[in-house]
């Protein structure tokens, strides 16, 4: 068990390009691989907490327990009581082998209007989860398509970041903002982070100069991962019964996620 796990955001200004799906098929790789694995997320739109959780057990777990907005310091709704709720109560244990799941809540989509004077905003969630954290040896973060509060609590305790990116023209036209958007927010937070490479992903989607776009991507970041993912349909149907894409019978997916995740856990040094 590790004192001080990885932490990986996956981020993007865009949205659609594959950030929910890499974040929590590379959580349950993790856990796959042994280690004891932390899904937070960040996201109002819930993806990757319905990617492992039915709408019903998300609903009465945030109405017993509480989400991640909890964690951040929003009590606003029903659920919570006014409240406040411990990591622990929040966790939803084991969704996958070796993998707990941090669930969202819609009241994340006015985070920044709830919470735009609140002191030291960016680290909430960081300072909420300091007891937790040593339990786990790897922590994966899905934000939202932008740098509002909850992707800044993610960055602020991330040790890296991944930017998954699909492979059309206008997906890549955001990556030299974010990139340095990022800096700029853990320059001013004096916070360490390591870019982990891009994710060439959802390759095969109507992606007009995709070659072009791969290729001004190596040139301008430099740091393509290898491994890239295909357009399959077997990912979006497995996602909907809220499992991993390693329990499909597509041999091809499989392998995709496979390699990637050897490729991703070797650059944040866990292999
Ligand atoms: N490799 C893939 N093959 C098929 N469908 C995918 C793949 N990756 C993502 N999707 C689907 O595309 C949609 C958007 O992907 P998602 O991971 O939610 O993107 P983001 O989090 O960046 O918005 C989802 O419906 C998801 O199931
Ligand atoms: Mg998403």
């Amino acid at each position: 068990m590790a004192d001080a796990p990885v932490i990986l955001s996956c981020v993007n200004l865009k949205g659609g390009v594959g950030k929910t799906t890499i974040a929590v098929n590379f959580a349950a790789y993790c856990g796959l691989q042994g280690l004891k694995t932390l899904l937070i997320d960040l996201d109002p739109q819930t993806n990757a907490t319905f990617s492992c959780i039915s709408v019903e057990d998300w609903q009465s777990h945030a109405a017993e327990n509480g989400t991640v907005a909890n964690l951040l310091g929003l009590r606003t709704h029903t659920s919570a009581e006014g409240k406040a709720k411990a990591p622990d109560d929040v966790i939803v244990e084991g969704v996958f082998k070796n993998v707990d799941l941090i669930p969202s809540h819609l009241d994340l989509f006015t985070i920044d209007l709830d919470l735009g004077g609140a002191s030291a905003r960016e680290t909430l969630l960081r300072r909420a989860l300091k007891d937790v954290l040593p339990k786990y040896d790897v922590v994966v973060c899905d934000c939202p398509p932008n740098l509002t509060i909850p992707t800044q609590n993610a960055l602020a305790m991330s040790t890296h970041y991944v930017v998954p990116v699909s492979p059309d023209f206008l997906s890549s036209l955001g990556i030299g903002l974010l990139l340095s958007r990022v800096q700029k927010l853990t320059g001013d937070l004096e916070h360490k982070i390591e870019n982990a490479g891009i994710v060439i992903s959802r390759v095969g989607r109507r992606s007009y100069y995709r070659e072009q776009t791969i290729q001004t991507l190596r040139e301008q970041f430099g740091t393509v991962l290898n491994s890239s993912l295909n357009e399959r349909s077997a990912v979006s149907e497995i996602t909907e019964k809220h499992r991993p894409v390693f329990e499909t019978a597509d041999g091809k997916a499989i392998s995709e996620f496979k390699a990637l995740g050897a490729e991703l856990m070797e650059s944040l040094g866990l292999s």
